[in-house]
């Protein structure tokens, strides 16, 4: 780490955008540039050979599936490896889209450029530990619409989401916050693996501040939104970040230990377990879009209701 990283004070001349979000944003990037975390040096250790996450921490808790200890384990390990492959390809696309954005820009001294870019590094850096956590992990499961009809169809969609920024940063806030849910339960879980809850640890460190971006710059990216980005917002973004949540752990992870694939991801799809864990964890991205004036208590659209399990007011019902 070296201080040549530390921003520069505010220019005399104000850059665009508000005063408070530039002086937040500038706190970020001091932030980012006092805790560079190298893992490679900074995050020694491999992940054991036992079961990776607790039972109650598992995608089927609650379902009452009468598993041996070697299922649990192989199953849980085939869990962090599909929730570790989503994080890594949904972290290239939130690069995609912010690379994208600083190439758009036309004054490079904005400093959400500079936290953009401490970012990037965040992230780059530890999908390289995600990756080493996958060589040691070895999953074996086989993602069911890994097909090239499928395949056709999600990149066009990435590409409409990095060149909508009320989309990316949105789809950012949800793809941020479900993993800060799972991460804290095992992070502070006693029966977590040692080297998954010291990786879930630095990783939420990193994350919070991506959040506070996320959120702080929200109402700047959606005052500037087109109208079909904020109907997109409104009501499409739920769905797709439904369908990611849904797909952190993917149909094709229950069919190594012998279960019915698609049978036993419905059913962890609509348990009590999973359904509150997705309100949990997909409420507080509810709450920046009412922050940020894209949602309005009383009118909360019926996708984002479904969603995080609110009312029209954004209250749990
Ligand atoms: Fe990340
Ligand atoms: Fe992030």
């Amino acid at each position: 780490m070296t201080l040549t990283d530390t921003p520069a004070p505010p220019p005399a001349k104000a850059t665009a955008g508000s005063g408070a979000v530039d002086s937040k944003v500038r706190r970020l990037s001091a932030a980012s540039a006092k805790r560079i975390i190298e893992p490679d040096v900074d995050v020694p250790g491999h992940v054991g050979d036992g079961q990776l996450l607790p039972d109650e921490l598992l995608s089927v808790a609650g379902l009452d599936l009468d598993l041996t200890p070697e299922q649990r384990r192989v199953l849980s390990r085939e869990e962090v490896g599909s929730i570790t492959n989503s994080g890594i390809a949904f972290e290239a696309v939130l690069e995609a889209g912010f690379a994208l954005e600083i190439a758009h820009r036309s004054d490079m001294t904005d400093p959400r450029v500079t936290f953009l870019l401490h970012e990037l590094g965040e992230e780059t850096r530890h999908q390289r530990l995600f990756i080493r956590m996958l060589e040691d992990i070895r999953p074996t499961a086989v993602h069911p619409l890994d097909k090239p009809l499928f395949r056709f169809f999600e990149r066009r969609g990435i590409n409409q989401i990095i060149n909508r920024p009320a989309m990316l940063y949105t789809l950012v806030l949800g793809g941020e916050e479900i993993p800060d849910l799972f991460q804290k339960r095992a992070s502070e879980h006693p029966d977590t693996d040692p080297f998954v809850k010291a990786v879930n640890r630095y990783h939420r460190q990193e994350e919070a501040r991506h959040l506070s971006f996320a959120r702080a710059v929200l109402p700047e990216v959606w005052e500037k939104a087109r109208p079909v980005d904020r109907f997109l917002v409104r009501r499409l973004v739920p769905r797709i970040i439904q369908g990611m949540f849904d797909l952190l752990v993917h149909p094709g992870v229950y069919e190594v230990i012998g279960l019915p694939g698609w049978d036993t991801w419905k059913q962890v799809k609509a348990s009590p377990t999973r359904v509150a864990t997705r309100h949990e964890a997909t409420r507080p991205v509810l709450e920046a879009l009412i922050d940020a004036g894209a949602v309005r208590r009383g009118r909360v659209p019926a996708p984002w209701r479904e969603l995080c399990g609110v009312d029209a007011h954004a209250q749990p019902c």
